[in-house]
């Protein structure tokens, strides 16, 4: 075992010497390790993955539905991929899509993947923008999907509308990294969807910065001020953080995720604010 401060230097002697080089280390034990020994045999520590709380809610999401087929945007180093491709089982199968796998991510998901043993998923290493709409033409469906691409609010707006349309009712779309300003607006817009329900959230709000803390208590008093004016009033007039804190619409987390409950008959000028 390992002793005394996880350093990346003593990790990596760690692993190296622990760890047999065909590891096939799964998504937790890499979270736990913080990182895993790479095709070249050196040590690559973590970032940009999902948590083990952000893992336990995929496995909650995953077993509530049981997926025949999924879909993942952001590889990055594997680590939500490998999560997925275990609790999926070996007869389903997995789609996950990053463009920049080879080049930004030298291949570590795909490795990861591999050296773990899964034989049951395709990457594809195009722009969601390009591979959903693709998708979607040639009539793919999925059962579950997770997004943690690029994480602009259009972007991911862009790819939920082509999810929804692949999406069958009862399917499970999620969420990562919903803390950001971006994606918590996105996340808004789409509570509103009335053939959507929320699933709840997961994960810590400790990346809040002490501004956007303030700003939320800021929020809550602006929105005891505003009572008077009734519900209507206040949601088009309000910024939808007064109206419905994060925490009435679970989003006071990192991660959350949707269940369509009907297919979308929403009228041609169909809004809610958001
Ligand atoms: C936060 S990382 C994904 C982390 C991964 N889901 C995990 O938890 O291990 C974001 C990923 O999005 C990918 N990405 C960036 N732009 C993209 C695009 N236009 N389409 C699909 N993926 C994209 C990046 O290459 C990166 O791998």
């Amino acid at each position: 075992m390992l002793q005394g401060p996880a350093t990346p230097a003593r990790l990596n002697k760690y692993l190296l010497l622990a760890v047999p080089k065909n590891h096939g280390m799964r998504a937790l034990d890499i979270i736990e390790a913080k990182g895993f020994i790479n095709a070249n045999a050196t040590f690559t520590e973590i970032h940009s993955a999902v948590s083990v709380a952000e893992v336990q809610f995929l496995r909650e999401l995953i077993s509530q539905g049981r997926p025949r087929r999924t879909l993942e945007i952001g590889c990055a180093l594997g680590i939500s991929s490998l999560a997925i491709c275990e609790l999926i089982g070996p007869d389903a199968h997995h789609t996950i899509i990053d463009p920049f796998q080879s080049t930004d991510w030298k291949g570590h998901g795909l490795f990861n993947l591999s050296q773990a043993g899964f034989q049951n998923f395709k990457l594809v290493e195009e722009r969601s923008e390009y591979v959903l709409p693709r998708l979607c033409q040639e009539g793919a469906s999925f059962d579950f999907v997770f997004v943690d691409g690029w994480h602009t609010f259009d972007h991911v707006m862009m790819e939920f509308f082509y999810i929804d349309r692949m999406l069958p009712v009862g399917g499970i779309v999620a969420f990562d990294d919903i803390l950001l300003p971006c994606l918590n607006r996105l996340m808004r817009y789409i509570s509103r969807y009335p053939n959507y329900e929320s699933l709840g959230c997961r994960g810590r709000q400790d990346g809040l910065t002490i501004f956007r803390r303030g700003l939320f208590a800021l929020r809550t008093l602006v929105g005891w001020m505003c009572l008077p004016l009734g519900n209507r009033l206040r949601g088009e007039l309000l910024h939808d953080g007064v109206v419905r804190s994060d925490a009435s619409i679970s989003l006071n987390g990192s991660i959350t995720a949707f269940r369509k409950t009907s297919e979308d008959d929403r009228g041609w000028a169909w809004y809610e604010p958001f």
